[in-house]
């Protein structure tokens, strides 16, 4: 069996300026806002860890500074837990951290397009493989969607692009890929179409924000060729990377919450407070109540 060159980096794109939740977001980066009791970012990175990704550059932003400390230790706040005895809370806290000497911040000075983030990385990435992971692209399901990837990595190499089936009515919204032959569980790209025209998709399979690309992937970057909204896009330089390269399609079937919407924010706290049988039994009937209500005002 071919073996390929492990995926051991995933780059965390940060720099956005996350003007759909200002003014929340004008000193607390939208990627610290919380799903119940665990900040976005922290979401993404769990599920990076538990693919087996050993080390973690995030690109980051102005005003950005508190994730970084969300990734370190809090040294009073652990001598006070420990002087009380919270066992429970400081093992939450060290399950959270990735290793020590395992992360890497880097800054993408101007919003230039997630395309422009990506290439931030470059020097930190070298030339290998690497997850991407969109933390606002919140993912659930029994085995994490970026484990799923590099499984289906492993047996196929080349770049694997996380897609996830959408009503047909609703694909020109999204980038969308137009899907080939079956392969180990995944399937060949032979296509790609950022907002197709209703009525034109090739399918109804949306990319949703989980990629592994190979570092040829800097050199298209390195261009600095804009595209929609003048700004450096991924999809674009993934064409011309897809040229030359496989590119694969993994179906993730779990549950997806864009939290970079209000509307995807809401409901993924919504739905991760159901799912913790501690918080739901006392929340589902609050809930259904609100649902009657009139606003008090
Ligand atoms: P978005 O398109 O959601 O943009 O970026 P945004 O600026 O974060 O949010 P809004 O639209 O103003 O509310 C998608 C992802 O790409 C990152 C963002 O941090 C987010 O993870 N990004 C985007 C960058 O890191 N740099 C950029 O220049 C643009």
């Amino acid at each position: 069996m071919t073996s390929f060159k492990p995926v051991r980096k995933a780059v965390f794109p940060v720099a956005g300026l996350g003007t759909r939740f200002l003014p929340a977001t004008k000193s607390v980066p939208k990627e610290m806002l919380t799903i119940v009791d665990k900040p976005v970012i922290q979401h993404a990175v769990d599920e990076a860890r538990a693919a087996g990704i050993e080390h973690f550059v995030f690109v980051t932003g102005r005003n950005k500074a508190v994730i970084e400390d969300h990734f370190d230790i809090q040294v009073e706040l652990e001598q006070t837990l420990r002087e009380r005895n919270k066992t429970d809370a400081l093992e939450l806290l060290a399950a959270s951290l990735p290793p020590a000497g395992q992360t890497s911040f880097t800054r993408q000075q101007s919003p230039l397009g997630l395309g422009h983030a990506v290439w931030c990385a470059r020097n930190i990435i070298g030339n290998e493989p690497f997850a991407l992971l969109l933390p606002d692209m919140v993912m659930r399901d029994k085995k994490g969607c970026m484990s799923s990837m590099v499984e289906l990595y492993n047996k196929t190499g080349g770049n694997i692009i996380a897609t996830e089936e959408v009503a047909w009515e609703e694909t020109h919204k999204y980038g969308v890929v137009e899907t080939g032959k079956e392969v180990a569980g995944g399937f060949e790209i032979s296509g790609m179409v950022e907002k197709p025209p209703q009525g034109t998709a090739p399918s109804n399979l949306f990319i949703n924000g989980r990629y592994i690309l190979q570092p040829e992937i800097f050199d298209i970057l390195s261009g600095h060729e804009t595209g929609a909204g003048g700004e450096i896009q991924i999809t674009d330089a993934m064409l011309k990377l897809a040229k030359e390269q496989p590119f694969y399609g993994f179906r993730f079937t779990g549950r997806t919450f864009d939290c970079g919407s209000k509307e995807g924010f809401i409901k993924a706290n919504v739905a991760f407070a159901m799912w913790q049988s501690d918080l739901a039994e006392d929340l589902r009937p609050e809930l259904e109540e609100l649902l009657k209500e009139k606003p008090p005002f």
